[in-house]
């Protein structure tokens, strides 16, 4: 079964070919990210202009570089939520048209359970594990079944963890996309130059949330009052110190779920998931087997919108064509406190 896979869901435009939900035959990610550069941050009406004008060409790259005809593919999945909606928009509208005119069924993607679906294309899986999935937009642990069987154990309450980094470095001009150069910066940095709030005494509506506004508010406006006088106030220690304080929230709370559910097996996504400190803090656990996809797959890509959308059309799920697009994510399941 051939699937074709589209993200539009932020500022990458992407279009993979994928059979049988393993086989990548093509994954083109065409970024914006330069051309959001000026400005810090994705823009969103930019980020959907500029999908209006990349995708038909993506689109027949990914074809061409398949090797297969139109006529071969069997389905369409396109993220259709959540996202920027002036660019989900631009997706699901393409997606719905290649399926009129393909006669195809086509399916709306979470684009969360993509992420958390991603690594099954590189490695053989077992369920249950945690996942967990640290991006831009979204911080989730939770403890996940089956493909579509996830349960919500943590999420932020407030910033997700990629976000805050974007917004520290946008704060000190570091640049854009700021979880790579804060990554980047903090090898050359001390951690422990200044010791910021412990952001965990933030409390979530859940045991395993956790928060980040506190934490970036104390490294963009209250540095001098974390500053012991003795460190060098330098970019890098910034960078070295908030990583810091960031990563062991999150790591804490990813403890506490293994713990709490028994689980030996971690499945990380999404773009922090790159992160140095991350890789090295989650190496660190006991009796934990962690797996990661590349890092094409770490990043927003179409291969894992198709991998995800074959599982749902091979049991025959699809969706109308009166489908739309939504910012938010479908509700999870959450049995844990
Ligand atoms: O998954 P992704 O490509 O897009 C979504 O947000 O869905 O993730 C992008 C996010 C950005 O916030 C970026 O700053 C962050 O991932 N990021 C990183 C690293 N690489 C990307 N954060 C920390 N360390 C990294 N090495
Ligand atoms: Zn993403």
């Amino acid at each position: 079964m051939i699937v074709l896979g589209i993200e539009s869901s932020c500022d990458e435009c992407s279009i993979a070919v994928v059979e049988d939900g393993k086989r990548i035959l093509s994954n083109v990610i065409a970024t914006q990210i330069e051309l959001h550069k000026p400005y810090n941050g994705v823009v969103p009406e930019i980020a959907s202009r500029l999908h209006t004008e990349w995708i038909v060409s993506v689109y027949e790259q990914a074809i061409s570089e398949s090797g297969i005809e139109p006529s071969q593919i069997d389905g369409i999945a396109v993220t259709n939520r959540p996202g920027l909606v002036g660019s989900l928009l631009v997706g699901l509208s393409f997606a719905k048209g290649l399926s009129m005119s393909l006669h195809k069924p086509f399916i709306g993607i979470d684009h969360i359970r993509a992420h958390l679906y991603a690594p099954h294309i590189e490695h053989e899986i077992t369920y249950p594990y945690l996942g967990v999935l640290v991006s831009g937009g979204h911080t989730v642990i939770a403890k996940v079944n089956g493909f579509d069987d996830i349960d919500v154990m943590g999420t932020t309450i407030d910033d997700a963890i990629g976000e805050a980094f974007d917004k520290v470095s946008k704060h000190y001009g570091f640049g854009y996309p700021g979880g790579v150069i804060i990554d980047r910066m903090a090898k050359e940095g001390d951690a422990y130059a200044f010791n910021f709030p412990d952001a965990s005494l933030h409390k979530g509506k859940h045991t395993y949330d956790v928060s980040y506004s506190g934490l970036k508010t104390a490294v963009i406006n209250q540095l001098d009052k974390f500053w012991d006088g003795k460190s060098e106030k330098s970019p890098e220690n910034i960078a070295a110190s908030f990583q810091r304080a960031a990563v062991t929230l999150l790591t804490r709370r990813i403890k506490r779920a293994l713990r709490d559910t028994g689980l030996t097996r971690i499945v990380a996504g999404g773009g922090v998931a790159a992160n140095t400190l991350v890789r090295s803090e989650l190496s660190q656990f006991k009796g934990v087997e962690v797996f990661y996809p590349s890092m094409e797959l770490c990043t927003d890509n179409g291969a894992m919108i198709a991998a995800i959308g074959y599982q749902y059309l091979k049991q025959g799920i699809t969706s109308s064509l009166n489908e739309n697009a939504s910012p938010r994510v479908t509700a999870f399941k959450r049995s844990y406190p």
